[in-house]
């Protein structure tokens, strides 16, 4: 029923109190659509404005990678400490509870195998199938002086053009080849690169000395990738360094799901990159979750968890 004239006097307008103007939390951000922020607030907690991202998407170029033979047993039981997944379409579809209601940061690159030049990447799917799967971003390798250099960065502009039609942000992936030095100068170049052409977030690897100048110079969000596995106090130390020095938080794959204790590890990785816990703390809580749970219970199968 519409109101009546009558009955107006009975309503508050509060006018003596103006709407909060509340700035988003995200670096860079501020002008971005609500559909846009909405998605980026599903990938990066909103409270501590980092995330920890968990990467499963390698199969997408080297196949059955060491842990995720069997992402259904491995990594489901995951799900409920990752603020978001790294994946591609193919194991989000088959495999991935569709209840899971944290980020998906869809792999929208691809092409060659391990067994190629890899940085002879081309879009690997269509803007359609990222709103029909509701993913919050759309991730794209940039390999900055690569063979492909030209064409990896035309992949990401494409998916940038499409991304903004729809409200969808674009990761972009730093890949370092393997005759290229790791170090902040190359960093900071491949990092403001991306954010020069469009991508809301950036992905790139830790390095040792100059990293906060790779997250100062980088005008959106920067997120640590993992690497290779190693000691589990030695990957706590480099996201708590990450971090310290201006990362929006990891994403985080072989460190994780190669650990000897998966679960106790994600969540000691989430101490560190939300609760800023040091290292050596975080390191005692993977100690003591890892023994007194009994961690990834794969012989119990997927379904013995919930998300
Ligand atoms: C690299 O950028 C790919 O997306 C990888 O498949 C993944 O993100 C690597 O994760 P991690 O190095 O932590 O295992």
């Amino acid at each position: 029923m519409p109101d009546t004239e009558g009955k107006l006097e009975a309503k508050n307008f509060y006018p003596e109190i103006s709407p909060k103007r509340e700035a988003f939390f995200l670096k860079g951000s501020a002008a971005l659509d609500w559909g846009m922020q909405n998605r980026l607030a599903r990938i990066f907690n909103p409270a501590s404005g980092r995330t920890v991202m968990l990467a499963l998407d390698h199969g997408y170029f080297q196949g059955p990678t060491t842990g995720l033979e069997r992402i259904d047993l491995t990594i489901v039981p995951l799900l409920p400490y990752a603020n978001a997944l790294m994946l591609t379409r193919g194991i989000l579809r088959s495999t991935i509870p569709p209840a899971f209601t944290g980020g998906v940061v869809l792999r929208a690159s691809g092409g060659p195998s391990i067994l190629k030049e890899l940085s002879n990447e081309q879009i690997a799917v269509d803007i359609e199938d990222c709103v029909r799967l509701n993913v919050n971003a759309m991730a794209v390798q940039v390999f900055v002086g690569g063979e492909f250099e030209t064409q990896s960065i035309h992949n990401l502009t494409r998916l940038v053009d499409a991304g903004n039609r729809y409200g969808i942000p674009t990761l972009g992936v730093t890949a370092v080849g393997k005759t290229l030095t790791r170090d902040a100068r190359y960093l900071r170049l491949a990092c403001r690169i991306c954010a020069e052409l469009g991508a809301q977030v950036v992905k790139t690897y830790y390095v040792s000395e100059g990293f906060e100048t790779v997250t100062a110079s980088c005008p959106v969000p920067v997120v640590m990738a993992g690497g290779k596995k190693m000691p589990e106090l030695d990957a706590l130390q480099m996201a708590y360094n990450a971090v310290s020095q201006g990362a929006a938080g990891v994403d985080m794959g072989r460190n994780v799901f190669q650990s000897e204790a998966p679960a106790a590890m994600i969540q000691a990785v989430g101490k560190v990159v939300h609760e800023s816990m040091k290292p050596e703390h975080a390191y005692d809580f993977y100690q003591t979750f890892r023994h007194e749970k009994k961690d990834v219970e794969v012989a119990a199968g997927p379904s013995s968890r919930s998300l």
